[in-house]
């Protein structure tokens, strides 16, 4: 059983600060965190709309040289502090004798968490939607045509018609994002041991038993051999390109839950006999290989169907139901599949949420549930908004005044603004008061590293993050400045 953790007794809630039961419990909830429609959903997308190969490649540099250090200094803030995100940021802080304003690397973090909430629980809504869609087939094909694809009789335009019939209904995208919300909030309001990790220790095994065998099961009838080429064939003029690195590294933020409060929030929870360099490592692992598996897993399925890669978002919802309908147990695969998406969203969301509620749970020293029902009430009214981008508010171009962000509709401005900027920089300002400004004797003692690894660590996080997220942001932000 762990022990409470931090070195400040100085606040009285810290006797009620929940823990993690064990070790695993942290591990699978980071893991559940972390891994989401980000890997599903977002990184074929991106993958796919950044032509593959040098996208795939930047990516991991970003995971590794930026992500992994990061992910470990997050979880140690949070450690250290064992409170929410901004007051745990703010005891390392008091404790290295240096401003609290430091602090605000969790405040943009939690701003960040907030507004991705927002609109995943929208687009975890449309994975509800498939979930229904899939189970009414299969339903369906049991009475007669089991071992058929799914949506036996309906031709190709039929099925692609799904997702615009969906975003041009209103209602339905609504209260479809209401219950997807509601079902984050039951278990966030239920607590760190009765919530969120009994969701993450029961889900987390069963989506990755779900996905081997969808993967497995797409490269044996898929065009495999394609896709890996399309992943990971080399394209080196694209690699340096500005747009494809923020992507790279957004995506990396995004997938690994960075620069959103949440690291530290999960970090506040862990006991004192957690290795935390170790954690980190097996976290952002899994959350690699889930991305680049996913990646295996759909553009096989995609390739084999004659589909474009570069679909987008809509490479998900549109092109897999399409090419499931032309698999031998489509129905079935179909809601698998889906099934699993939302597992990984909903353990995504759980701590998506988690990060804002703490905050306001600690800032105003209200309840978890009160907390809990406050943060899911905004964020569903944000997520209104998103959901309308696709109906009502379909001409709001929110960030029509910024040349590169131009043509993006409410959902995508929101994702592109946390994901390309509130993220890395929630990022920089952390490497900055990591590797510079915080106590270092306090570091070493919470980070688990020493000799070579720590030397490394320490380089990474106070040189290469400052200087590649400076630069990445400078230049993704305004392409402008070289032409
Ligand atoms: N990492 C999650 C995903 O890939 C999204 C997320 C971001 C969750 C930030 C928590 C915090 O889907």
């Amino acid at each position: 059983m762990a022990v409470a953790g931090g070195s400040t007794v100085s606040d009285q809630t810290e006797a009620a600060q929940p823990h993690w039961s064990s070790r695993f419990a942290f591990v699978m909830a980071a893991i559940g965190s972390a891994v989401g429609l980000g890997n599903l959903w977002r990184f074929p997308a991106e993958a796919g709309a950044n032509g593959g190969g040098a996208f795939v490649v930047f990516y991991i540099f970003c995971v590794v040289l930026i992500g992994l250090p990061l992910l470990l200094s997050e979880t140690l803030i949070g450690r250290h502090g064992g409170s929410s995100a901004v007051e745990s940021a703010k005891t390392v802080a008091r404790d290295s004798g240096v401003s609290t304003g430091w602090s605000a690397l969790a405040g943009v973090g939690v701003l960040g968490a907030f507004f991705i909430l927002s609109f995943y629980s929208v687009v975890a809504g449309w994975v509800l939607y498939y979930v229904g869609v899939f189970a009414g087939d299969l339903v369906g094909a049991l009475g007669g045509n089991l071992a058929g694809g799914a949506f036996a009789g309906q031709d190709q335009a039929a099925i692609e018609a799904l997702l615009p019939a969906l975003f041009a209904d209103p209602v339905m995208l609504v209260s479809l994002h209401a219950l997807f919300m509601a079902v984050t909030l039951f278990f966030v309001a239920r607590g760190v041991s009765s919530g969120i990790e009994v969701v993450a220790v029961w889900l987390m095994p069963t989506f990755f038993a779900l996905f081997l065998g969808i993967t497995v099961y797409g490269a044996f009838t898929g065009a495999f051999a394609e896709a890996v080429d399309f992943l990971f064939a080399f394209n080196p003029e694209r690699l340096l390109h500005p747009d494809v690195m923020l992507s790279a590294l957004g995506q990396a933020f995004f997938s690994l839950s960075l620069g959103s409060a949440l690291m530290i929030t999960y970090g506040a929870y862990a006991g004192r006999d957690t290795n935390l360099a170790q954690s980190s490592l097996i976290i952002g692992g899994a959350d690699t290989a889930v991305a680049i598996l996913a990646g295996l897993c759909i553009f096989p399925i995609v390739f084999a169907a004659g589909l474009d890669a570069a679909a987008g978002p809509a490479l998900m919802f549109v092109s897999l139901p399409v090419a499931f309908q032309a698999m031998p147990f489509g129905s079935l695969i179909g809601l698998l599949f889906f099934l699993m998406v939302g597992f990984a969203a909903l353990t995504s969301s759980v701590a998506l949420l988690e990060a804002p509620s703490s905050w306001l749970m600690h800032r105003f020293r209200v309840s978890r549930g009160r907390a809990a029902i406050l943060v899911a009430g905004a964020a569903f009214v944000a997520g209104i908004f998103s959901a309308l981008g696709y109906n009502l508010l379909a001409d709001v171009r929110p960030l029509a005044w910024w040349p590169s962000f131009a043509r993006l509709d409410i959902l995508d401005s929101i994702d592109t603004v946390t994901g390309k900027i509130l993220l890395p920089l929630s990022g920089l300002l952390t490497a900055i008061f990591i590797g510079w400004i915080a106590d270092r004797r306090l570091i070493d003692a919470e980070n688990g590293l020493s000799g070579g690894t720590q030397l490394l660590w320490r380089f990474l996080v106070a040189w290469l993050c400052p200087i590649v997220l400076t630069a990445i942001l400078v230049l993704g932000i305004f392409p402008g400045l070289i032409g």
